[in-house]
């Protein structure tokens, strides 16, 4: 059996190369200061060979990301699901600097109007006044990452692996869990 975080990457290169939508993807939760379990898509990066999420600390999940949560994956091209439970890490300012520079122009604004007008995540008068207040927007020039701009490695403490494609239909799940330098390794009924 592979480290598990090498499977999980090439399971994931296998669904890039069959073009899974959902290749790119990750489902992150944590618990709100309410008690309440949030979920929402990521993109999932990689950052110098660690998977990351790249976020903005204006909304209030940024407050328990920073330390850790769980992340789902699932690729419908080759049928695996992966369940991770992760601590978190800044990604260095500088790579945030760097990468921000390639975002598209409306998430660039975006970032700029969490840092100037109002935080992500709260409410809003309504669509109308947020497309008015973004227009008007006084953006830095030259034109940089805001502070709130984040990036957090995941170190992945536990993995587990469903994979459906079994010939005999039984499916095969397998948990791994971090134990200094090696995975203790444990077959989970499915
Ligand atoms: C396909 C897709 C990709 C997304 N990627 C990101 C992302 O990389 N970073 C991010 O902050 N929000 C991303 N979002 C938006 C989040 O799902 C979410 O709506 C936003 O972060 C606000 O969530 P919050 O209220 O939990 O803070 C993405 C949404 C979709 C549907």
């Amino acid at each position: 059996m592979l480290d598990p975080i090498a499977q999980f990457t090439q399971d994931r290169a296998r669904a890039w190369q069959q073009k899974d939508p959902m290749a790119g993807l990750c489902t992150v939760a944590n618990i709100d200061t309410a008690g309440q379990v949030q979920l929402r898509t990521l993109v999932l990066r990689e950052v110098e060979g660690t998977l990351a999420i790249f976020i903005n600390a204006s909304s209030p999940k940024w407050r328990t990301l920073q330390q850790a949560c769980a992340v789902h994956t699932y690729w419908p091209s080759v049928q695996i699901q992966y369940r991770l439970q992760v601590e978190t890490a800044p990604v260095g300012d500088e790579f945030v600097a760097n990468s921000w520079q390639l975002r598209p122009d409306a998430p660039k604004k975006m970032d700029w109007f969490y840092q100037l007008i109002e935080t992500q995540s709260k409410p809003i008068a309504s669509r109308r006044k947020l497309l008015q207040q973004l227009d008007q927007l006084d953006l830095p020039n030259p034109l940089v990452a805001p502070e709130q701009a984040k990036g957090l490695l995941l170190h992945i403490m536990q993995i587990e692996r469903l994979d459906l494609t079994q010939a005999n239909g039984v499916h095969d799940r397998q948990l791994f869990i971090r134990q200094k330098d090696t995975w203790q390794q444990q077959t989970l009924v499915p």
